[in-house]
C-alpha cells in the first residue's frame, strides 16, 4: 500500500494504472476506521483493480460549534487497518493541500441539503459535496463507495453525480452494526459507558418500526410515534428528529406505500449526536 499526501503525485500514479486498463475504486473517509469503513474497502475491491481510500477530516463540513477539533484521529492504526484490507493507495492530504488559501468555490445540492441533518447542520452537506467533488476530480474513479449509515449523504452524492455528470458509478453499502445493533461510527467513542449502554435503543426502535410495517401498518405518524416512545425509554436520549422519508427526494411521507421508504433518526446522548436509519419497505 502506498501512502500519498500530494494531489500531483496521486494523479501521476493513478494515470499509470488507468492507462494499463485498471479500474479505480474510491472510498472517501475521515478515518478512525471501524468495520463500517473497512466493509466499503471490500465492496470497492469487488468492482475495481485499484482501491484508493482517502483519509481527510474535512473542515468545511463541520459547523463552528461542532467537533472538528476533537474528531478522533489515529493515523498509524488507520494505515495498518487499510493495509490489512488490501488498500492499494491511502490518500492522506493535509488541509493546505485540499484547501489552499483563497478557496472560494463550493458545490451545493439545493433542497436535499437543507432537510433532516441539514436543519441543524446548515453548512454540513455543502462541505461534503465540495470535498467529494474535489476527490472525484482528483482521483477520477470508475466507482466510489459510500455507506448507507449516512443515508442522506449517499442520496445527496448520487444527486450531485447526476446533476453535474460526474462519470462515476456510486455504490451504497449496507450499515455495519455492533453486536447489540448500534450502528458503527467514529463518534461512538465519545459515548460514556452509560450512554453507550443505552444507545442501542435507536436500533431497537427502528426494528420495531420495520416490524410494524411488516404487520401492515402504513401510517407514518403512528410509526414515528412508536419509534419516539421506544427511544424515550432510554433516560439519556434526546431526540433531534424522527422522520419517515422517501428515498427519491428525502421528503417526509405520510403513508408508507413506496419501496425504499426509510425511517431516519438523529438522537443525542450527552454531547454526542448519533444518526441511524432503516428501510421500512423493501
Ligand atoms: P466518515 O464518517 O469517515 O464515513 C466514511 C464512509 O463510511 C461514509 O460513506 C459512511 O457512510 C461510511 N460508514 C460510516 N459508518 C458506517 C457503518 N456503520 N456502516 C457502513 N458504512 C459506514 O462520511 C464521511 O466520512 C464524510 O462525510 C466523507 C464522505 C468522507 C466526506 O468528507
Amino acid at each position: 500500500m502506498q501512502v500519498i499526501r500530494k494531489i500531483d503525485e496521486l494523479r501521476r500514479v493513478l494515470e499509470k494504472y488507468r492507462r494499463a486498463g485498471q479500474r479505480i475504486g474510491l472510498v472517501p473517509t475521515m478515518g478512525y476506521f471501524h468495520e463500517g469503513h473497512l466493509s466499503l474497502i471490500d465492496a470497492a475491491r469487488k468492482q475495481a483493480e485499484i482501491v484508493v481510500v482517502s483519509l481527510f477530516v474535512n473542515p468545511t463540513q463541520f459547523g463552528p460549534n461542532e467537533d472538528l477539533d476533537r474528531y478522533p484521529r489515529d493515523f498509524e492504526r488507520d494505515e495498518r487497518l487499510a493495509r490489512e484490507r488490501h488498500t492499494d493507495i491511502l490518500f492522506y492530504p493535509d488541509v493546505a493541500e485540499m484547501y489552499p488559501d483563497s478557496f472560494y468555490t463550493y458545490v451545493i445540492t439545493e433542497k436535499l441539503s437543507r432537510v433532516l441533518c441539514g436543519k441543524s447542520r446548515p453548512i454540513h452537506f455543502r462541505g461534503v459535496t465540495t470535498i467529494v467533488a474535489k476527490l472525484f476530480n482528483i482521483v477520477q474513479p470508475d466507482v466510489a463507495v459510500f455507506g448507507r449509515k449516512d443515508a442522506q449523504q449517499a442520496i445527496i452524492i448520487r444527486k450531485m453525480v447526476r446533476d453535474l455528470n460526474f462519470p462515476v458509478r456510486i455504490i451504497v453499502a449496507p450499515i455495519v452494526r455492533e453486536a447489540d445493533g448500534l450502528a458503527m461510527s467514529s463518534r461512538n467513542r465519545y459515548l460514556t459507558e452509560t450512554e453507550r449502554q443505552q444507545a442501542p435503543v435507536i436500533f431497537r426502535a427502528l426494528q420495531e418500526a420495520a416490524d410494524l410495517v411488516k404487520e401492515g401498518e402504513r401510517d407514518a405518524i403512528r410509526i414515528k410515534d412508536r419509534i419516539r416512545r421506544k427511544i424515550e425509554t432510554a433516560p439519556l436520549a434526546k431526540i433531534e428528529y424522527i422522520e419517515i422519508i422517501s428515498p427519491d427526494n428525502l421528503s417526509a411521507v405520510s403513508t408508507i406505500d413506496q419501496k425504499g421508504v426509510f425511517a431516519a433518526v438523529a438522537v443525542w446522548f450527552g454531547k454526542t449526536r448519533l444518526i441511524d436509519n432503516m428501510v421500512l419497505l423493501a
